[in-house]
C-alpha cells in the first residue's frame, strides 16, 4: 500500500468530508517555498501551510536551533519550573510588542491562545467581583475551533451543532466607510445594554472569514470607545502577527493599543506548535492575591515547550533581520495586485502587506461551499501550486523567502486559471 492508501485507512483529517474528498497528497520533503510529494512532484506553498510557514520549509537556522535544543532540554513541566528558551522568548516578544504589554502566557496553538485570552478576561472581572460575561466580536470573525474561540467567531454552518453551548457574544458588522456610523451606534448600544467583558478582533484582516480588510481608523475608533468604558480589548494576531501585514503586528498600524494579544502560527516559522497570550500589568495584577482562588487555573502539558521556544527565538532573529526581504515581497505583491485589477472576471482585489486576495465573479453568493472553490483548488494543485480558495475568494500568502521566479509562477497559474473561466 502506498502512503495515501495507508493514510485513508486510519486517519481523520481536519476540515475534510472524507466521503467526498480525494486522497490526501503525501508530502515527503520541503525546502524553502517548495514541497515535494512521494513521486517528486513539486508544489509551491502559496498559503505558507495554513499561514504558519513564514521563513520557508526546512529553514536551516530554525532547524539548527531545534537540533541544538533537543540535546539540552526537550521538555520540562512549566509550573514550578522555568527555562532559558522561554525566558528569552518572553523578552524577545516584549521587545516588539507595544509598551503596555507586560506578561507572556504560553499555550500551544492559535485557538488556545484565544481561549486563554477569553478566560483571562472573564476572570479579570470575576476576581474583582464584577460579573461581566458578554464579548463583542465581528460577524465574519474566525478565532479558532475550541469552544470559547468558536463562540466569538462567526456563527454558521461550521459551528451550528455547538451554537446552543456558545458564550454570550454580541456581533457587530465589519466596519466600512458606508456602515461605520451604524457600527458605532450598534457598538455603543451593546455596551449600554450588556455587561461587556471584552472586545475581540482580528486587526485589519478577517482571514478565514474571507480575507476581508477593514480600515485601521475604524478599528482605532472602536478600541477608543471600548477603552473609555473599561472594556478589555483583545487583538487576535494569530494570522496577522510577525510581519504578515508589512509591519511586525497589524496593531502597529493603530494608535490605540489592545490590552491582550493572541499569537501563534508564524511564531515558530511553522516548525512547532506554540500559542502565546500577552497582557498588561493591570490584568496580571488582578490575579495577584493571598487568596489562592484568584489564581489563573489554566495550563497545558506542553506549555512553553523548550523546542518550540527555541524555534520561536530563531524565527524571531530571522524576523528582525528580514525586514527588507518582507518589504520586497510586499512590493512584488503590489505589482500583482495592480495587474489583477485589470481582470474583468474578478472583483474586490485587495492587498495588505504580503497578502493579495480577490473574489472570482460568480452568479452564486460567495461561500466556502461555492463549487468554483473546488474547481480552482483542484486545478491549482494539478499545476503544482497550493492555493486554498475560501469559497470564491482566492488569496496568495506565501513564505517571505519565496523567490521572484516562484512567485511569478503562482501568478502565471492564477492568470491561466482565470482565462479558463
Ligand atoms: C485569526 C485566527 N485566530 C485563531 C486561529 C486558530 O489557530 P489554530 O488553527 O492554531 O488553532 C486562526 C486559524 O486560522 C486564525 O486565523
Amino acid at each position: 500500500m502506498n502512503l495515501s492508501e495507508r493514510d485513508k485507512q486510519h486517519i481523520w483529517h481536519p476540515f475534510t468530508q472524507h466521503q467526498l474528498a480525494p486522497n490526501n497528497i503525501p508530502i515527503v520533503r520541503g525546502r524553502g517555498a517548495i514541497l515535494f510529494d512521494e513521486h517528486g512532484k513539486e508544489y509551491i506553498d502559496a498559503v505558507s501551510s495554513w499561514w504558519t510557514n513564514i521563513f520557508g520549509h526546512a529553514n536551516p537556522e530554525i532547524a539548527d536551533a531545534i537540533k541544538k535544543q533537543v540535546d539540552i532540554l526537550e521538555h520540562v513541566i512549566f509550573a514550578g519550573f522555568t527555562h532559558q528558551p522561554a525566558i528569552e522568548l518572553a523578552e524577545n516578544l516584549l521587545s516588539i510588542l507595544p509598551k503596555n504589554q507586560a506578561k507572556i502566557f504560553f499555550s500551544d496553538n492559535g485557538s488556545t491562545s484565544v481561549e486563554v485570552a477569553i478566560k483571562m478576561t472573564m476572570q479579570f472581572w470575576y476576581n474583582q467581583n464584577k460579573h461581566k460575561k458578554t464579548f463583542i466580536a465581528f460577524k465574519n470573525a474566525y478565532h479558532g475551533d475550541t469552544f470559547g474561540a468558536m463562540s466569538v467567531g462567526a456563527r454558521g454552518v461550521f459551528n451550528s451543532a455547538f451554537e446552543p453551548f456558545a458564550l454570550d457574544v454580541a456581533f457587530v458588522d465589519v466596519p466600512t466607510n458606508e456602515n461605520f456610523e451604524k457600527v458605532i451606534a450598534d457598538f455603543k448600544q451593546i455596551i449600554q445594554t450588556k455587561d461587556v467583558a471584552g472586545f475581540i478582533f482580528e486587526p485589519l484582516l478577517l482571514g478565514s472569514g474571507g480575507m476581508l480588510l477593514y480600515d485601521s481608523k475604524h478599528l482605532n475608533s472602536l478600541i477608543e470607545i471600548a477603552k473609555s468604558e473599561q472594556i478589555i480589548c483583545i487583538a487576535d494576531e494569530v494570522l496577522t502577527g510577525f510581519g504578515r501585514t508589512g509591519k511586525i503586528f497589524a496593531t502597529d498600524y493603530l494608535h490605540h493599543k489592545p490590552d491582550i494579544f493572541c499569537l501563534s502560527k508564524g511564531i515558530t516559522g511553522g516548525f512547532l506548535p506554540l500559542g502565546i497570550t500577552t497582557c498588561t500589568q493591570t490584568i496580571f495584577d488582578a490575579f495577584l492575591s493571598e487568596d489562592k482562588l484568584k489564581t489563573f487555573f489554566h495550563g497545558h502539558s506542553y506549555t512553553a515547550n523548550p523546542l518550540a521556544c527555541a524555534a520561536a527565538n530563531a524565527s524571531f532573529k530571522l524576523l528582525i533581520s528580514s525586514q527588507e526581504k518582507i518589504q520586497e515581497l510586499v512590493d512584488w505583491q503590489q505589482e500583482f495586485y495592480l495587474h489583477l485589477q485589470k481582470n474583468k472576471k474578478i472583483e474586490n482585489v485587495r492587498q495588505l502587506g504580503t497578502i493579495v486576495a480577490f473574489d472570482v465573479k460568480t452568479d452564486k453568493t460567495s461561500s466556502y461551499f461555492n463549487s468554483i472553490r473546488d474547481f480552482l483548488y483542484d486545478n491549482f494543485i494539478q499545476r503544482g501550486v497550493i492555493l486554498r480558495p475560501l469559497g470564491n475568494t482566492v488569496y496568495v500568502m506565501p513564505p517571505y523567502i519565496i523567490s521572484k521566479e516562484e512567485l511569478q509562477q503562482i501568478y502565471v497559474v492564477i492568470d491561466e486559471m482565470l482565462d479558463l473561466l
